[in-house]
């Protein structure tokens, strides 16, 4: 979910709405806000993206000033206001569940993000004082109990201001069990907003004369640049001169300050139909900013921050990679790297899966977490398990200061920039530089790699902007073809060696995008039952290997692409530049730069992405916000 909180002098709701409209890639179920208009609470709330939401506003989103004489003061004209936009958890995505919930006597307003895992609990104790519910959300006990402990607060005589309200919120704190950020206003204190988080993400933009509260930087970039991440188990109070911290027993806290240098346009689509394809052109970039700096003048590389020594590093003897979704798929390549480069062993895992099977982990495990946004509740409960159990953990990450690399011990950022477009790209191409750079650092520590070897591959990634400018150069017969595919019932990828794991991701991002059935094989898998699927016209993406790199691969799934076309496959293959071998098996061929075997993800990628985009575009979906996703899911 994305939330969004300003108190200053101007109005708040077109502050508020602009503030969703940058965050409704967290999630768009629905859309709701609350403004504190005079001594009155006004919410509005629609199932749906945020146009529901502003069509159901009408004129009166504006202010009375802007919507001309005579006009009465309305919802546009509060300066104090909070917003929502809603991934769904706890009940379905309709106007009643959505956010704000609102008190009994509809004086407090809440909006949340994450789940309260002891709300039946709460709710049965509620609803025991003659409380009614109208929602099916755990968020709604808060708006309920916050209501309680304010009232209380004022029976037993403590002076009327903001103050009140962050007392209040430390008091429904403590109750709470599970992952939340929550913001809330009332009515009878018409400048504050407070704010409360726990697991959640939640950054106050520091203004002049106004302050705002949001998930991330980029609901408040346009008006402020300075910003404080809070910290956990802390409460804020905002009011349009003070921002106030404390942590939930009360005590002052403070967070952390820090300047926010993306650009505003960054997050805009800059030209582009979507971003999507702003972020699929922007790879050159992203990956030329993700190696800079990384090697010393010794020929060391170097992460971003450690807080583990060599030894510790040199201790290990296991390496687990935890991940989700696109970033599972990067650390199926690292695998391969890391594995080739440090002879230690190394096994990939679904972050969801992770702890539940009791792995086994100790002092000398290194658990590596990739997160694009450092926020997805899977990976962080799979990270805190491995800390549990001593294991060291290194994070690959996107989001500075979000919660994995906080909790880790040491931690590789990716500089993608922002990723707005729900199915990642860039930030894959990053982690997969980032897995490499990890595995050479390892290699390094630990003496199977010196510095001239180390060197010599950090040379050919250096290559890899110019490769990916190549590829991108050349890519209308892949947006010709997605128009061909548009109409196709399945298609089916497949690849060997690092080439499996993306054609894993190929099929992921088609289905994310295009909602067509789609899945990747390792191609010498096919004929032990998928081969089955096979019919008259099926295309089949086929990823295939370097055949100067490891020959023996690339002559096999030549085979394996004879084998698919004998069955009637369309077959469309992506191989190196000058892989005669391939043409006569080939009915649509697409050629990617010569690269190294290890690297080849880098290139081969690109293409399907494209591909899926496209088709997704062909079909009529909404390619940046797919039906049913959310960009970040902070919830188990
Ligand atoms: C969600 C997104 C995916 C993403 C995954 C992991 O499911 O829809 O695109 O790959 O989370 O996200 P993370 O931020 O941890 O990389």
């Amino acid at each position: 979910c994305g939330i969004v909180g300003y108190v200053g002098a101007r109005p708040a709701l077109g502050i508020v709405l602009d503030g969703l409209r940058r965050l409704e890639y967290r999630g768009y179920d629905s859309a709701g806000v609350a403004i504190v208009c005079g001594d009155e609470l006004r919410t509005e709330k629609r199932a749906g993206k945020l146009a529901n939401l502003e069509k159901a506003l009408g004129d009166e989103r504006f202010s009375a000033a802007d919507r001309g004489a005579g006009s009465a003061p309305g919802i546009g004209d509060g300066t104090t206001g909070i917003g929502h936009t809603r991934w769904a958890t706890h009940g379905g995505p309709t106007d009643r569940n959505a956010h704000p919930h609102v008190s009994a006597d509809g004086r407090v307003a809440v909006i949340h993000n994450g789940i309260i895992e002891n709300f039946a609990k709460l709710r049965a104790e509620i609803e025991a004082d003659g409380v009614e519910f109208v929602s099916d959300t755990d968020t709604e006990c808060v708006a309920h109990l916050l209501s309680a402990a304010l009232a209380d607060l004022r029976a037993s005589g403590e002076p009327e201001g903001p103050q009140l309200l962050a007392a209040a919120m430390r008091r429904v704190c403590q109750r709470l069990e599970g992952a939340f950020t929550l913001l809330a206003v009332d009515a009878a204190l018409p400048d504050a907003v407070v704010g409360a988080r726990r697991n959640s993400p939640l950054v106050v933009g520091r203004g002049v004369g106004e302050n705002y509260l949001a998930s991330d930087v980029s609901a408040f970039i346009e008006h402020t640049r300075e910003a404080v991440e809070l910290g956990q188990d802390q409460v804020v109070l905002i009011t349009a001169d003070g921002i106030e911290i404390s942590d939930f027993a009360g005590q002052p806290a403070t967070g952390r300050d820090f300047h926010i240098d993306w650009d505003a346009s960054a997050a805009e689509k800059g030209g582009y139909d979507y971003f999507m394809l702003k972020e699929i052109a922007e790879q050159p970039q992203a990956v030329a900013d993700t190696l800079l700096g990384r090697l010393t003048e010794a020929g060391e590389i170097v992460l971003d921050e450690v807080r583990l020594s060599d030894q510790d590093l040199r201790d290990v003897d296991k390496i687990f990679i935890v991940a989700c979704g696109t970033a599972y798929h990067s650390g199926l390549v690292a695998k391969y790297a890391i594995e080739h480069w440090t002879r230690i062993p190394c096994e990939v895992e679904l972050a969801s899966e992770f702890r539940y099977r009791d792995p086994v982990l100790d002092r000398s495990t290194l658990v590596v977490a990739i997160s694009q946004s450092g926020e997805t509740m899977d990976t962080l409960m799979a990270l805190r398990h491995a800390k549990e159990q001593k294991a060291r953990v290194l994070a690959i990450c996107n989001t500075n200061g979000s919660t994995i690399p906080r909790e880790s011990d040491a931690v590789l950022y990716t500089h993608g920039g922002p990723e707005i477009a729900v199915a990642s790209t860039k930030a894959f191409l990053t982690q997969l530089v980032a897995c490499y750079l990890i595995g050479l650092h390892l290699a390094q520590v630990r003496g199977v790699k010196y510095a001239d070897e180390v060197s010599a591959v950090v040379n050919q990634l250096q290559e890899m902007p110019d490769k990916l400018r190549q590829v991108l150069a050349a890519i209308e017969p892949v947006r010709e073809l997605a128009h061909e595919l548009r109409t196709a019932p399945q298609v089916l990828f497949i690849g060997r060696h690092v080439g499996y794991p993306v054609a894993l991701e190929g099929a992921l991002k088609l289905k994310e995008l295009a909602y067509m059935h789609a899945e990747g094989f390792a191609a010498g898998e096919l004929k032990h039952g998928p081969i089955a699927l096979i019919d008259q016209g099926t295309p089949v993406v086929c990823v295939v290997p370097s055949p100067a790199g490891r020959g023996v691969l690339h002559d096999k799934i030549v085979s394996n692409i004879q084998e698919i076309r004998a069955r009637g496959a369309r077959t469309i293959v992506i191989a190196e530049e000058g892989d005669e071998a391939v043409v006569p098996y080939a009915d649509d061929l697409i050629y990617v730069p010569r690269t190294p075997t290890l690297l080849a993800p880098l290139v081969t990628t690109v293409p399907l992405q494209v591909l899926a985009c496209e088709i997704a575009a062909a079909r009529g979906h909404d390619v940046d916000q797919p039906r049913n996703l959310a960009k970040s899911v902070t919830v188990e």
